[in-house]
């Protein structure tokens, strides 16, 4: 079955055409990160405006990519209604339904956020994952970390998921770029801070500057990020060296991804599942997958001899974890249940479940 993806939840406009729900025969993104580089964020009607000019193009850019598929070959559309940006997501959910009118295609709603979790079974273009290595096995912990939402969720089967915990503030990427703004170091704030992060060597940099690991003990699956802003800030009042930058830089990650991987390996104990799925912007971070693979093999070890079976870590390659359309035509193949496309609406407070 071919689906085509449609997003247009944030400020990207993105269209991909996927196979079965794993291969990739197209991904197109068309950002507007450099208009808002200048200003240091989103600015929602900007994104829209810059939406309603791109989706055309990119629609026809990813139909044109995907060799020998033309719109007699493509079996149903999918597009994102929510969570988002009510501007953005009309553009996108508006062209999806005039084409599923015009086309005479079926149509699917997706939830932006349970979509992300789908690129864990797309074949990434870069390899890291070919088909035969098999998918991910359920029940699965799948953490969804992006700018607007930290999730954590238990997936019993496709489709049967059920919250964990979340935010209860700010989310991990919004923690990310605010921090970064802080620190000078421009927008998006993830790939920013990671940057500066390494600019200082690891062993140098522990112990200089220690920020609060909020909730890492609590007993409950919800973080809160909106107080390692302010400890940021606070250390950040005096004018920055150069090196006090990068340690921050380096100790911000370091807080934000330890509170992350303990909570998420903490959930995937409790619940006994087969596989740990990361998802999001946020889970392109280098340090955040490195910290996942290093303490799932420690903890995997231990669990050989005694209480579970070792957990399979999933994570896909970074390109498909930021905003993209591909995940949203995979999330429709596994999850197919068309709507008459007079019935989609867009629903920007959408939660994950
Ligand atoms: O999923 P996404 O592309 O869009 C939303 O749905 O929000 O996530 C965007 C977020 C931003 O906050 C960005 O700073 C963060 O993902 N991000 C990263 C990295 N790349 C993107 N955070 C940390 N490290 C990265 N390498
Ligand atoms: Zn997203």
């Amino acid at each position: 079955m071919i689906i085509l993806g449609i997003e247009t939840s944030c400020d990207e406009t993105a269209a991909a055409v996927v196979e079965n729900g794993t291969k990739i025969l197209s991904n197109v993104v068309a950002s507007s990160v450099e208009l808002h580089q200048k200003t240091g964020g989103i600015i929602p009607e900007i994104a829209a405006r810059e939406q309603i000019k791109c989706i055309i193009p990119v629609i026809n850019e990813a139909i044109k990519q995907s060799s020998n598929i033309t719109i007699n070959n493509i079996d149903a559309l999918a597009v994102t209604i929510g969570p988002g940006l009510i501007g953005s997501l009309l553009v996108g959910v508006e062209t999806a339904k005039s084409l599923a009118y015009t086309w005479k295609k079926p149509i699917i709603p997706i939830n932006h956020l349970q979509a992300h979790l789908y690129a864990n079974w797309l074949t990434a273009v870069d390899g890291r994952r070919k088909a035969e290595d098999g998918l991910p096995e359920f029940p699965a912990v799948g953490l969804v970390v992006s700018g607007g939402h930290t999730d954590l969720v238990l997936m019993k089967g496709r489709g049967k998921i059920k919250w964990l915990g979340g935010t209860r503030d700010d989310a991990a990427g919004e923690c990310f770029d605010k921090a970064a703004r802080v620190l000078s170091l421009g927008y998006p704030g993830g790939p920013a801070i990671a940057t500066e992060a390494t600019k200082f060597p690891i062993p140098n940099s522990q112990f200089l500057i220690k920020l609060p690991r909020p909730m890492i003990d609590d007993n409950n699956f919800d973080f809160s990020f909106s107080g390692l802003k302010t400890a940021v800030l606070r250390q950040a009042q005096d004018k920055l060296s150069k090196k006090k930058r990068a340690i921050l830089a380096f100790e911000i990650q370091e807080a934000i991804t330890d509170v992350l991987v303990a909570k998420t390996i903490r959930a995937a104990q409790k619940y006994q599942v087969k596989s740990i799925l990361l998802a999001g912007g946020v889970a392109a971070n280098k340090r955040l997958r490195d910290k996942f693979n290093s303490q799932l093999l420690q903890s995997n070890k231990l669990c050989l001899s005694i209480l579970h079976s070792p957990f399979q870590f999933w994570c896909p390659s970074p390109k498909l974890c930021t905003d993209n359309a591909a995940y949203i035509a995979a999330c429709a193949y596994f999850n197919y249940q068309p709507v008459p496309w007079e019935k989609i609406k867009v629903e920007p407070g959408l939660r994950i479940c």
